[in-house]
């Protein structure tokens, strides 16, 4: 063989290579890291001196089809926690039948006190496209000629609030949970410009035990006019903390004006907490999490010091 074809049999094989690192790494991440859920633990010093503890459970963008018996069963299990409230921003369906498995996942959750918002993916239904191009523009942009909604949003927001959870989509309210006097408000997705944060603006009840400021996308503008409006602590999901990270880099995009840094996890807003949520599904039509396992989060509500 002269060396013109052992150059092609080196090609080869290292295409060979890279080939079989990559169905594995896809199989990594599509089968099991995407089944990995992990449930993330914090305690934040937000309430009064001498208050009661408030523990509140998290869930966010569960992008659920009937099939994800995994995930379904995970949900449910969550209610073990005993949250006293629970907090769901957005992003539950990915598919027209998906209600009803949500609520069944939901189970025992929907008999304590609950909040939510809507995210964009309750109203329209997925759509394959390249995942590939989050890495240089928001899927913000797929919206644009979408204005009639496709999926049973309705019935899952009349499946909650018939529960009694309060619609805090451009809503605020109050609620008790743990003994606590909570004063709540949210917006709807501004990923779909839908947030209309004029309708809940004004200085949040200071009389209240906790503020609570709750929305989907975790965009800076929202989050600074909760901050200014004096709530305590902030809940947004969306990012799915980038669903596809790099080791030792972290996450590579938010899909929103959120910095990098703030993608998931708790993290400051001025004056207010931030918790965003990385999410317990994907879409599935990009059913990979790579470095950023699917997620809920219990936040141990506990006095300042
Ligand atoms: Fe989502």
């Amino acid at each position: 063989m002269g060396r013109a074809g052992r150059a092609l049999r080196g090609v080869g094989k290292a295409a060979a290579v890279a080939g079989a690192v990559g169905v594995a790494g896809f199989a990594y991440a599509s089968v099991i890291e995407r089944n990995w859920f992990r449930l993330r633990r914090y305690e934040i010093p937000v309430l009064a001196p001498g208050s009661a503890r408030l523990r509140v459970l998290h869930l966010s963008d569960a992008h659920l089809t009937p099939g994800r018996r995994m995930l379904i069963d995970w949900i449910r299990g969550l209610d073990a926690y005993q949250p006293d409230l629970v907090v769901n921003t957005g992003d539950s369906l990915a598919h027209p039948d998906a209600v009803t498995p949500f609520v069944d996942a939901l189970g025992p959750l929907l008999d304590r006190p609950g909040l939510f918002v809507y995210g964009s993916n309750d109203l329209f239904s997925p759509r394959l496209k390249n995942p590939a191009r989050y890495l240089w523009r928001s899927s913000k942009t797929d919206y644009n000629k979408r204005t009639v909604p496709d999926l049973p949003w309705r019935a899952l927001g009349a499946a909650m609030s018939g529960s009694g959870w309060l619609d805090l989509n451009n809503h605020k309210g109050r609620l008790k949970a743990g003994g606590l006097d909570i004063a709540v408000a949210g917006v709807h997705d501004s990923h779909i410009n839908m947030d209309r944060y004029e309708k809940v603006a004004g200085t949040a009840d200071p009389a209240a035990d906790l503020r609570l400021g709750v929305m989907h996308s975790p965009e800076p503008r929202n989050l600074d006019r909760f901050t200014a409006d004096g709530y305590d602590l902030l809940l947004a999901g969306h990012t799915h903390g980038g669903q596809v990270c790099l080791p030792f880099y972290g996450t590579l995009v938010t899909n929103c004006g959120i910095d990098r840094a703030r993608a998931w996890g708790l993290s400051r807003n001025g004056a207010s907490w931030l918790h965003v949520s990385g999410g317990m599904g994907t879409s599935p039509y990009a059913p990979v999490r790579f470095c950023c396992r699917p997620e809920a989060a219990l936040l141990d509500l506990v006095p300042r010091s």
